[in-house]
């Protein structure tokens, strides 16, 4: 009897490791991770990379740590999506070599076979991405940072690096990396927008080999509190229109403390970027968006992601088994307001496939207190709230759990501002540019707002007047938020509450 039983218990043991291996279920259930939203099965990411739509498929890469959840040598990740919403994590694309660490690029359809990279007609995908060489940074050169390409003949499962690397050279700048490559169709041509510290260089090639220098952009406009990092150069349709829209992350000193994705809006003739004014401006005033670039090839659709963390703290974020994930992809779209030309952003609409229930309530009017939570059972996380409310004065809306723990986002009339405080939000301890309340200007006159709330289990996402005032913020409650009130000074009416319970992805 003694045997058999061993057998059996080692026959159970060795089932349940070999699924283990290619099973998610003790994966990405853990206090904290994200459900709606993609971050790796394990381990440390940051930039979103190389982000390619092709053949009804986003590709999806990352700066990646497999080793552990710090930041360290730097590998491409890759995932996978055909819908924006549900992920699968491939194998790592691109490791780190002689050359040097991979950190953050772009990656192109090379249609018309410019780099000769396409064999029997199969259309060549091609990456870019910068070559750190830490060799060269600890010896205190200044040209550690060079650009590299690989190429994917198989639609974009496996890379192969270019023999010829690196294909830019570092003319002798310490911060010269993160390139973005677009095709400019007019001149029949790649440029590529490239972070050079305090401002951004635009590159040109026919092939992807051969790179010539067109101008720079940058240096005496925008915000200067850390140095340009993950630019990004694309056109939107403003009424049949082109307006060119230059985004260029910085690292430090945003408005509201930390990194942050601040744009500008002119006109690009494939040799120079002109702004329209000097304006800074800032796709998302939350503390928790950055290196944000666009998908390539989505034709006159532009979807933008962001890491959804900041470097004052990524490294410190109370999770183990992985660390940060990405935001929800977001539309941009050009729109016209009372202050002038902005990029909204919205979330993709691909979204509303995992709403499970949706419960509307209608005609709240708050004196001091509403508990919404009578009204729509529990508050279930992750969900969407799409609040309309008319004519309002200052209000709060307060997610709490039973452990005291409160997050709270409202809008101040008086500074015309929305805000989102995260002081009592829970673990707020881990380093000490964390805890606080950040704000962001309300760009419309109009008297109806409308606020819509992304709540997954760490995170929320603000879009406000249909995605002009974009925050997005992590928390880290102790237990997950089930209750909601709103609160006002005076007196509020709401036209109209949405709450969208939402599926987890995994
Ligand atoms: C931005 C960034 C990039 C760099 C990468 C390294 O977050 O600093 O400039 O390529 O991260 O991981």
């Amino acid at each position: 009897m003694k045997y058999p039983a061993l057998l059996f218990a080692f026959c159970f043991l060795l089932a349940k490791y070999s699924t283990a291996q290619n099973d998610n279920s003790s994966f990405y259930h853990e206090q904290y991770r994200p459900q709606i939203h993609f971050s790796p099965k394990q381990h440390w990411t940051n930039d979103p990379n190389g982000m390619v739509y092709y053949k009804g498929t986003y590709h999806l890469f990352f700066q990646y740590y497999p080793n552990t959840s710090e930041w360290g040598p730097m590998h491409w990740g890759h995932a996978i999506s055909n819908d924006l919403v549900h992920w699968k994590e491939l194998p790592i694309a691109l490791y780190p070599d002689s050359l040097g660490y991979i950190f953050s690029g772009s990656a192109v359809v090379d249609s018309t076979n410019t780099s000769g990279f396409g064999k029997n007609g199969k259309i060549p995908l091609i990456a870019i991405f910068t070559h750190h060489d830490p060799k060269g940074e600890q010896e205190g050169k200044d040209d550690f940072q060079n650009q590299s390409i690989a190429y994917s003949l198989d639609d974009g499962m496996t890379w192969k690096k270019y023999s010829g690397n690196p294909v830019l050279k570092n003319p002798g700048i310490k911060d010269f990396r993160d390139p973005k490559v677009m095709w400019f169709a007019p001149q029949k041509k790649w440029v590529m927008t490239l972070a050079t510290k305090d401002r951004v260089t635009f590159y040109s090639s026919p092939d992807f080999k051969h790179w010539k220098k067109e101008s720079d952009f940058g240096s005496d406009i925008g915000a200067h509190g850390g140095v340009w990092e993950c630019p990004d150069l694309f056109s939107l349709n403003d009424h049949g229109k082109k307006v060119w829209v230059l985004i260029g992350n910085i690292g430090s000193g945003t408005p509201n403390k930390g990194s942050g994705t601040q744009y500008f809006i002119g006109n690009f003739d494939g040799n120079k970027f002109i702004a329209v004014d000097n304006k800074t401006r800032w796709i998302d005033y939350g503390p928790d968006d950055y290196a944000g670039i666009t998908w390539s090839n989505t034709g006159d659709r532009k979807i933008f992601l962001g890491w959804m963390a900041n470097w004052l703290y990524a490294n410190k974020v109370p999770t183990k088994i992985w660390r940060n994930a990405m935001t929800i992809p977001r539309e941009l779209k050009i729109k016209h307001t009372s202050t002038g030309i902005l990029v909204a952003s919205e979330p993709v609409k691909e979204l509303n496939s995992i709403i499970q229930k949706k419960n509307i309530l209608e005609n709240i009017s708050v004196e001091k207190n509403t508990d919404l939570t009578e009204k729509i059972k529990v508050l279930s996380v992750p969900c969407k709230l799409d609040f309309s409310i008319s004519d309002p004065t200052d209000f709060f809306i307060i997610l709490s759990n039973d452990a005291g723990e409160e997050l709270k986002i409202g809008y101040d009339k008086t500074n015309n501002y929305f805000f989102i405080d995260r002081t009592k939000s829970g673990k707020i301890d881990f380093q000490e540019d964390f805890s606080g309340k950040h704000v962001a200007p309300r760009f419309t006159d109009k008297k109806e707002m409308n606020l819509s709330l992304i709540m997954d289990v760490s995170s929320v996402e603000l879009f406000a007047d249909d995605g002009l005032s974009v925050m997005t913020e992590t928390f880290f409650p102790s237990k997950k938020y089930s209750k909601i009130r709103v609160e006002t000074p005076g007196k509020i009416s709401i036209k109209k509450v949405g709450y969208s319970v939402l599926k987890s992805i995994w």
